[in-house]
């Protein structure tokens, strides 16, 4: 099965469910978007279905074990069954979360994803690879399953707050270096319309080609090595962080030459340059490895994997061994000191 992407407005979204070929439906909601919009659009009643409704915290703080615990728990004393089909409506951390209770309720039923966000356009909702968090580090209890429909409606985005817009704008950042056609659109201003297709393209059909991760997917990772343990230590959003994590990668194994090409990317995406979130605190080269170490990028006990991109749109794997890693971190100090994107 294939997922589908397809765009859509909330008049035909209702539609759309109704034609799934169950009587069943869960929705899996992120509170915030049921507030904004469920008089418009409401989910609650879908022509000759049946609905069941788990209005879920808002952002990262679904993707526990105790709220995973009570979301099952509570769909299950309602009477699920094989043919049900369960729908994510909310940005990245509402689908990552609800992938992964689809992916064992039951075994694995049928679900599909309203993105809220533009990360979630882009990125999250794209792709199968669902999760919950570990006590200490992101996205480490998960599962691989796709969702069938992916239903886009980029009018969510009226209301998405500046410094979630701006989270998504990294992972695109992260898409430019990685996709030739992706950073021109990117160059000559694109709609943002057109950037978002283009985005969600490319990562569906890398992530068809290579559903599990055992080769060409990876390079999706680019920024996340260092982007989760900077995205915990600084409590930053997904986007920025991945945006941080690719600069100090590009530092590190490329002799920043990818440096100047990120800022012209970020002016046109109008993200302000800004200081490094380390510039008036530590960057606590322990910790960072320790996070690193128990990511899920590690290949062995002491090697990982990271993306370098030598020129745009030739991403390379490259494994590094964590003792290297932070000999290689400590020998650029003073150009991560003065670090401004
Ligand atoms: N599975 C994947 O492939 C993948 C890829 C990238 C990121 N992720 C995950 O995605 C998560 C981050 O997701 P995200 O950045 O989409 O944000 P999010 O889901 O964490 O939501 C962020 C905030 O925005 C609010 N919000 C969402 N849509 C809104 C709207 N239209 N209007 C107003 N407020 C809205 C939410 O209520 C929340 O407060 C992280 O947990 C990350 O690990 C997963």
């Amino acid at each position: 099965m294939n997922t589908k992407i397809s765009k859509t407005t909330s008049d035909n979204l209702k539609k759309e469910i109704a034609n799934l070929p169950t009587d069943l439906i869960l929705i899996i909601i992120d509170h915030n978007i049921s507030s904004l919009y469920s008089k418009v659009l409401n989910l609650q009643e879908i022509d000759g279905k049946k609905v069941i409704v788990w209005k879920a915290p808002d952002g990262e703080k679904v993707k526990n074990i105790k709220e995973y615990e009570s979301c099952v728990e509570y769909f299950l004393d309602k009477g699920i069954h094989r043919k049900t089909h369960l729908i994510a409506f909310g940005g990245g951390a509402t689908s990552d979360f609800a992938g992964f209770v689809a992916a064992t309720l039951l075994r694995g039923i049928k679900w599909s994803v309203i993105p809220t966000t533009l990360l979630a356009m882009v990125d999250a909702s794209i792709g199968g690879k669902v999760a919950i968090n570990s006590k200490e580090v992101k996205n480490l209890i998960g599962a691989f399953h796709k969702p069938e429909h992916i239903w886009m409606n980029y009018k969510f985005l009226e209301t998405l707050p500046p410094d979630e817009m701006k989270s998504g704008k990294g992972e695109i950042l992260k898409y430019a270096l990685l996709e030739k056609t992706i950073h021109d659109l990117v160059q000559s201003d694109s709609p943002m319309e057109e950037i978002i297709n283009a985005c969600g393209t490319f990562k569906l059909n890398l992530t068809e080609e290579d559903f599990q991760e055992t080769g060409k997917r990876k390079i999706l990772n680019l920024g996340h090595t260092f982007g989760h343990a900077l995205e915990k230590i600084y409590n930053l959003s997904h986007g920025v962080a991945v945006l941080w994590g690719m600069a100090v990668m590009d530092i590190i194994y490329n002799n920043s030459k990818n440096l100047k090409t990120i800022k012209e990317l970020k002016s046109k995406l109008n993200i302000e340059e800004e200081k490094s979130p380390w510039i008036k605190r530590d960057f606590p080269m322990d910790k960072i490895i320790e996070l690193v170490k128990k990511d899920k990028k590690m290949v062995s006990n002491f090697d990982l994997e990271v993306i370098i991109v030598h020129e745009i749109g030739k991403p390379e794997i490259k494994t590094v061994d964590l003792e290297t890693l932070a000999k290689d971190v400590s020998k650029v100090q003073d150009e991560l000191k003065n670090l401004s994107l």
